[in-house]
């Protein structure tokens, strides 16, 4: 029945492309949002949109060219081409509740590898055989991927050896430019593209179809759930095999971002509201903020789907972080245990190490060494740099001046590689900055630490014809390094919005990620690589645990995530300087998958409460929300961020055993600096006739002292396995206006 539905979509799509592209000179794309779904039925939904427009275009026709999607499974809305004056009509309606543009939302792309320095390859050992056996490698869940669509002739999406698709599945293969029913199977069992509101400067340098011409998509969907895949590496580094944290959970493809990596509200407001229609299990959202437009997220989270957002590449800044809703599962990005060293050696008898993707089989002997003082391409223009290493001044001298991972630095670099490239030069090497993909290509970059810059900078300073040789790299993997660490890119928190909430909520790894690309494999680092470590996570917790709800799934993550590497190091979080990790950093910690399968005790929330502080806070002065204290830090969260403390303030929290039916936990209480924190009861014994417990936290501030946020945390521990930590973030304020983001 597929495919003359679907050519009849794809026509159908093409018909909306052109309208949502040609449109009227002065309409622009809207979203408009009404709230909760007033019909059970979809198709109702839609006619009342229609009517909606109907009544104000003047005529069904009118209606019909002018509404681009009719958003109606998760919370009812639609996204329409309309003037400004039609826009100003329509917010009077009073059953809208908003209405603007849709905006464009940037993909949380391609960050490198930095820091690449001290990595932990997490993604092997972290996932605990138990917890993989277990949840049977995923089978039977569904994850959603919102993103750049699928390259589905990758290895890492041969369906060979699966079982039916779930029956429950209701999605459907949209075909289009270089891609057939057939390229959908058991592992991609769906995939869906939309086009409004995206450049058409990015749609045509793009499949118009799910084919995925970016990578990105392809990336995150084989991190998240990528068959085995033996032999993988980027010419021979890194070699292992590939595979996604759930390698048999089943793919559904929603391509809503296009050409270099923008997508759209209105496009992804669709995918989420098909997501809910088709029946998926988990969504994962590499990606910025929607802004105001996070209902549909909230709707899929009341349906019982996991959602999980990228933090950001904004980091190491506090309040950078992008997605920070509490009902999403926001994860930074930390780094892995395994690096790629590579041998510098200065002179006759000087080495130093530094860290590359150079593959080749073996050296090509010594090198010109060249500093000059500077890499911008009119210096690079006058100095002879053909076949010869290059350090750039630049990089030394603007090391202290630029924030690790500052974006600028990031675009900085990649322009000096490419005039390097057109000059000859054989290799450059460089401190702080980060590299953008290709990491290595035309050019061999070394990546060394500051003090090495500094004394390579004074050898070729010193020496008369320095010469240089740089060794192939080889990949080492456990041993010696120290991680996870927080990526410095990584976004960081308080929220500036939401500051009541602690985000971050985990990390998992997204420095030096290898994942399918077209059809072979990438490096690639960001948090739109450590999400889909989470999403691959969550399902197979869902697996096992069928009946958790996503705040459930949630809980198990944060309240079991490590804040100590394996040699009992606090995590650290990359910055200039590098400092102790804090909840703002890594929420609960990193992500622990073995234990989140058994956390003893949850932290549950009913989705209404989600919904309740939600429309609170989007309209605080209706009636329902004077009678409450709709501070978010009342939500029954796994953590307590309090931004204003002024005296005292208790919040309540409930739990839910999940471990051994009769124990009995006893609370440990790690105040924060500055704040004396109680919790009663003290104690909390579960037995058969009693699966909840609720407590008071109590919050008093030791001096009146204008603050900053300090930290603690509140485990529960049943004196053998089950630690339950919650991160605890406290403020104190004197006065109201007072904000301090430093
Ligand atoms: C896309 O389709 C065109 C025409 O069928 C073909 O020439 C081209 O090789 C295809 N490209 C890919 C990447 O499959
Ligand atoms: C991986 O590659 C090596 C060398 O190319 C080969 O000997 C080995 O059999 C391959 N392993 C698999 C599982 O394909
Ligand atoms: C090095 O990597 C490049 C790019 O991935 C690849 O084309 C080349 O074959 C690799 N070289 C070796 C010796 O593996
Ligand atoms: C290198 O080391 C050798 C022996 O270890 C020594 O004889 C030689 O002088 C050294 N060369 C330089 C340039 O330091
Ligand atoms: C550097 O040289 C190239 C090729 O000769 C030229 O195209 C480019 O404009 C020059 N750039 C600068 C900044 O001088
Ligand atoms: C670099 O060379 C210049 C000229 O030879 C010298 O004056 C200066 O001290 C050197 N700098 C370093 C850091 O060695
Ligand atoms: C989001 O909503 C809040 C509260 O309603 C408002 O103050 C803020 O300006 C909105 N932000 C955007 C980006 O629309
Ligand atoms: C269960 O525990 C509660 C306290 O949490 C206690 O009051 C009750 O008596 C216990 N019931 C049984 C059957 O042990």
């Amino acid at each position: 029945m597929g495919s003359q539905h679907n050519i009849l979509s794809s026509i159908f799509l093409i018909f909306l492309f052109l309208i949502a592209v040609v449109g009227t000179p002065s309409s622009k794309l809207y979203i408009v949002y009404l709230g909760e779904r007033k019909h059970e039925d979809a198709n109702l939904v839609t006619a009342s949109h229609h009517d909606m427009l109907s009544s104000l275009l003047g005529s069904k026709e009118e209606a019909l060219s002018s509404i681009v999607y009719s958003y109606r499974h998760g919370f009812s809305g639609f996204a329409a081409m309309l003037t400004d004056s039609q826009a100003e009509q329509i917010a009077e309606l009073p059953e809208v509740i908003s209405i603007k543009p849709s905006s464009s939302i940037p993909l949380h792309t391609t960050r490198s590898w930095d820091f690449l320095g001290l990595s932990l390859a997490v993604d092997q050992q972290e996932h605990s055989e138990r917890l993989l056996q277990r949840a049977n490698f995923g089978d039977g869940v569904i994850i959603g991927i919102v993103d750049t669509g699928i390259w589905p002739e990758s290895k890492s999406f041969d369906d060979h050896g699966y079982g039916r698709i779930p029956s429950r599945w209701k999605g459907t293969c949209e075909v289009g430019q270089n891609f057939t029913v057939k390229d959908c199977n058991r592992k991609i069992i769906g995939a869906r593209w939309y086009t409004a509101g995206i450049e058409p400067s990015e749609i045509s340098i793009d499949y118009l179809s799910p084919r995925d011409k970016n990578g990105h998509g392809s990336h995150t969907a084989s991190t998240a759930a990528g068959s085995f895949v033996h032999n993988a590496s980027v010419g021979g580094l890194g070699a292992g095999v590939a595979r996604g944290g759930a390698p048999r959970a089943r793919l559904a493809i929603y391509k809503a971002c296009w050409g270099i990596g923008t997508c759209s509200e209105a496009t992804v407001l669709k995918a989420i509201d098909d997501a809910v229609h088709d029946g998926v299990d988990i969504l994962s959202f590499s990606l910025g903020r929607q802004f105001n437009q996070s209902y549909a997220s909230v709707h899929a989270v009341a349906k019982g789907i996991t959602v999980i957002f990228s933090a950001g590449n904004d980091g190491p800044l506090p309040q950078t972080l992008s997605n920070d809703l509490p009902w999403e599962i926001t994860v930074g990005a930390s780094t892995i245990d395994r690096s790629f060293p590579t041998i510098i050696t200065l002179g006759e008898n000087l080495t130093m190490v530094g860290q590359s993707f150079y593959n080749a089989t073996k050296d090509e002997g010594f090198k010109e060494l060249v500093v000059i003082p500077s890499c911008f391409a009119a210096a690079i223009n006058s100095t002879d740099v053909a076949g010869k290493f290059v350090l750039c001044g630049d990089t030394l001298f603007a090391a202290g001046s630029v924030p690790a991972g500052a974006r600028d630095a990031n675009i900085i670099f990649s322009q000096v590689v490419l005039s390097l490239e057109e000059a000859k030069a054989k290799g450059v090497i460089f401190s702080e900055f980060s590299l953008v993909a290709p990491l290595f290509e035309g050019i061999i970059c070394v990546l060394v630490d500051k003090s090495v810059l500094w004394q390579i900078y004074k050898f070729g300073n010193n020496t008369r014809s320095p010469m240089v040789k740089v060794s192939p790299s080889y990949s080492i993997v456990g041993s010696r390094v120290m991680a996870p660490r927080v990526a410095a890119f990584s976004s960081r928190g308080p929220s500036f919005w939401y500051p009541d909430l602690v985000k971050p909520d985990v990390t998992a790894p997204g420095v030096n990620i290898l994942a399918a690309v077209g059809d072979s494999y990438k490096f690639e680092s960001g948090t739109s690589m450590s999400c889909p470590h989470v999403s691959g996570v969550a399902a197979l917790l869902k697996a096992v645990h069928p009946e958790w709800s996503p705040a459930a799934i949630k809980s198990a993550l944060v309240t079991t995530a490590y804040t100590s590497n394996a040699y009992g190091f606090p995590i650290e979080a990359n910055a200039t300087p590098r400092k102790l990790a804090d909840p703002f950093d890594f929420g609960g910690g990193q992500i622990n998958p073995d234990r989140a399968v058994d956390p003893g005790l949850i932290y549950d929330v009913d989705p209404k409460d989600y919904l309740m502080f939600f429309n609170c806070a989007n309209s605080p002065s209706s009636n329902a929300c004077d009678l409450v204290d709709n501070h978010l830090y009342h939500l029954n969260l796994p953590s307590v961020s309090i931004s204003d403390l002024k005296t005292s303030l208790r919040v309540w929290r409930t739990v839910t055993n999940v471990g051994d039916m009769n124990s009995i936990y006893k609370a440990v209480v790690e105040s924060p600096p500055g704040v004396i924190m109680t919790v009663e009861p003290s104690v909390l014994e579960f037995n058969a006739s009693r699966r909840t417990h609720s407590f008071a936290l109590t919050f008093k501030a030791l001096q009146m002292v204008q603050g900053s946020f300090t930290f603690g945390s509140l485990s529960w521990c049943d004196g053998g396995k089950h630690s339950v930590r919650i991160p605890v973030a406290i403020q104190v304020v004197i006065q109201d206006y007072f904000s301090d983001a430093s």
